[in-house]
């Protein structure tokens, strides 16, 4: 099985077309996509064989692959799951270099077609708790959650005013490990989240570090939860605190501040669990 996957991987890599320049059509077309701002973009870049794997599982359609001349060199590459068709091209690594430029710099890469957002509706009739990320904004924290809220079977995550303008984000993607793909995860303002928690008459609980109540008493709450986590610098705002039915604190020994909201989330979502 592997012989016959190195196999095809060595002959697509064989037929691959060279991208030597950065006038290449292929090059030039690398370069619109990480340059493009929108926040509906038709064409995104998926770094690393295992962004690429998980998205293809997910769904998500190739457009194109790119190896590096030296990473080609150093063996044949297989990509589970992805359908052989995809054209697959080599190129030249200070090609490529240059056009990352000051971005993450990827050996193994693929164009891919955006999948259809996530919508706030789509967490309707759901089950399992939703993460909402109340001014989070450092993607990394974002991913890890994300990959968190997969792993642990939240119904999704919610950003609000998180700087993202999509969330087929290469770092997204990156720190999630595809799993945004996996998860819906959804762009947001404070008001359409108010909005939806009220008319799905959604259960909120804040985490925050000052609150009186201990985490261990959210496995009593038996609905499932909206569970807040504020952002790095400021906590949950005020508009979604109004929103709170119960506020829980991780306690932790007193020469520490506050936990990394990563790693609160996590905690959170664990003693919540209903499996
Ligand atoms: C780095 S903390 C933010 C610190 C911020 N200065 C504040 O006032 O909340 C990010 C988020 O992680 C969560 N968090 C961090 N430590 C926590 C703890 N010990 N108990 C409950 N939540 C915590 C909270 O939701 C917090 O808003």
């Amino acid at each position: 099985m592997a012989t016959a996957t190195n196999t095809r991987a060595t002959r697509a890599q064989a037929t691959a077309q060279r991208i030597d320049s950065a006038r290449h059509p292929a090059a030039r077309r690398i370069a619109d996509v990480l340059r493009n701002r929108s926040e509906k973009p038709q064409v995104f870049v998926l770094d690393d064989l295992e962004n690429i794997e998980q998205a293809v599982a997910c769904g998500v359609e190739l457009d194109s692959l790119y190896a590096t001349e030296s990473t080609v060199a150093n063996g044949p590459h297989s990509f589970v799951g992805v359908d052989p068709d995809v054209p697959v091209h080599i190129i030249d690594d200070a090609v490529a270099r240059s056009l990352f430029g000051g971005q993450k710099h990827s050996r193994i890469f693929a164009l891919a077609h955006s999948p259809r957002s996530p919508k706030l509706v789509d967490l309707i009739s759901t089950s399992g708790d939703i993460i909402v990320l109340d001014g989070v904004r450092l993607v990394g924290n974002i991913g890890a959650i994300t990959r968190t809220a997969c792993a642990l079977g939240a119904a999704g995550v919610i950003l609000l005013e998180s700087g993202l303008r999509t969330t087929f984000d290469r770092r997204l993607i990156r720190a999630s490990r595809g799993l945004v793909f996996a998860t819906p995860v959804i762009l947001a303002s404070r008001a359409e989240c108010a909005d939806f928690i009220q008319r799905e008459q959604l259960r909120v609980a804040a985490l925050s570090a000052d609150a009186v109540e201990a985490l261990s008493s959210i496995g009593a709450v038996a609905r499932r939860l909206a569970i807040v986590l504020g952002g790095e610098r400021d906590g949950v705002s005020s508009e979604l605190d109004a929103l709170t039915t119960h506020r829980y604190a991780i306690p932790m020994t007193p020469n520490v501040e506050s936990l990394n909201v990563s790693v609160a989330a996590g905690i959170a979502l664990y003693e919540h669990r209903t499996w």
